[in-house]
């Protein structure tokens, strides 16, 4: 059963101002929960292209969006390859685009996909399983030092140094199989007393892994320019992040299509020529409710910003 409660739904849905006759992607499907939501709101003509990499999600989402018959198609991909997806559709503009980042609850509550920690299975954490390389492959072939950066920068850790000298340490003896061993050598490179205190100490580093081997970060902040590129005059993109680190890609990558002169600041007039793709519709990002984050605790880091194309392409 594939489990799984949509984030800021209603909003997300509300942000993209859908027109019954619109042609609409989802880059994450996942189950398929704004699709739905989305399909629901479509008539004659309307369309959902709903993209994931994972098999699991992709049959989940058929069988959830049956009811809508031709509306929507599916295509197993990552959502780097929304171009190349859309010409093969002769797709040229799309009247909106929507993306609700990282692992769906199914993903981390099936302990053989290797994603958690709170259950020992073999480290994998791909999303796409055809890819060969899994979490044990960083784990027991990154050096000390990329390990290190990893998990300082995508885990934002402070007992990153630790973390990956304990795993060094540790793989010289045997490799790393499973999830179950690297939370016991993470517990170990974590002093005592924040260990007792703060949040599980595998979080982090199982999310830097995560995001290392799924190029999250990489993938996400290539393809927001292309997205824009392909949204009809007045057609929004709205992307639903859940750590700052997204966040912060997600709101950089939107100013500079908002605003991407060049010019020095005291230049009377522009002469780099570089023209506003749009403009950015959340000044501040939507936030969920305290009444969501009670019922759905995935829900309270996660933020929702819209980029709005211009009329002018
Ligand atoms: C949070 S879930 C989406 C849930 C969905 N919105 C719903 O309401 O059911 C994220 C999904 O996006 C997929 N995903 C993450 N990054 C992806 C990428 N770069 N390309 C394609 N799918 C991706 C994951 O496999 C996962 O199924």
């Amino acid at each position: 059963m594939f489990e799984h409660k949509s984030v800021l739904l209603r909003e997300t849905i509300d942000s993209l101002n859908i027109r019954e006759g619109g042609i609409y992607v989802d880059g994450t499907l996942g189950g398929g929960g704004h699709a739905s939501e989305v399909c629901r709101r479509l008539g004659e003509g309307g369309r959902l292209i709903g993209i994931d990499q994972d098999a699991d999600a992709i049959a989940a989402a058929t069988e959830r969006l049956k009811e809508f018959g031709p509306k929507v198609t599916i295509v197993r991909s990552n959502y780097e390859n929304i171009a190349a997806i859309l010409d093969s559709l002769e797709i040229d503009l799309v009247d909106g685009i929507y993306l609700d980042l990282g692992v769906s609850s199914y993903q981390l509550d099936t302990a053989e996909r290797g994603f958690t920690y709170r259950e020992d299975a073999p480290l994998d954490m791909r999303m796409d399983q055809r890819n060969p390389k899994t979490a044990a492959d960083i784990v027991n072939t990154y050096s000390e030092s990329d390990l290190y950066r990893i998990i300082r920068d995508y885990g934002e850790d402070r007992f990153a140094k630790n973390i990956a000298k304990h795993i060094v340490r540790a793989r010289e003896e045997h490799p790393i199989a499973t999830t179950g061993e690297l939370t016991e050598i993470i517990k170990a490179a974590i002093p005592a007393k924040i260990r007792a205190t703060g949040g599980h100490p595998a979080k982090q580093t199982f999310q830097a892994i995560r995001i290392e081997l799924n190029r999250e970060l990489e993938v996400l902040s290539q393809s927001i320019d292309t997205m824009i590129d392909r949204l009809k005059p007045g057609g929004r993109l709205s992307i639903i992040t859940f750590h700052s680190l997204e966040d912060r890609i997600v709101k950089t990558r939107f100013k500079h299509n908002e605003n991407p002169c060049t010019c020095p600041p005291d230049f009377p007039v522009c002469v780099c020529g570089k023209k506003s793709k749009g403009r950015v519709v959340t000044r501040k990002p939507i936030v969920p409710t305290g009444e969501e984050i009670e019922e759905n605790k995935r829900a309270k880091s996660s933020k929702l910003r819209v980029f709005e194309r211009g009329q002018e392409r």
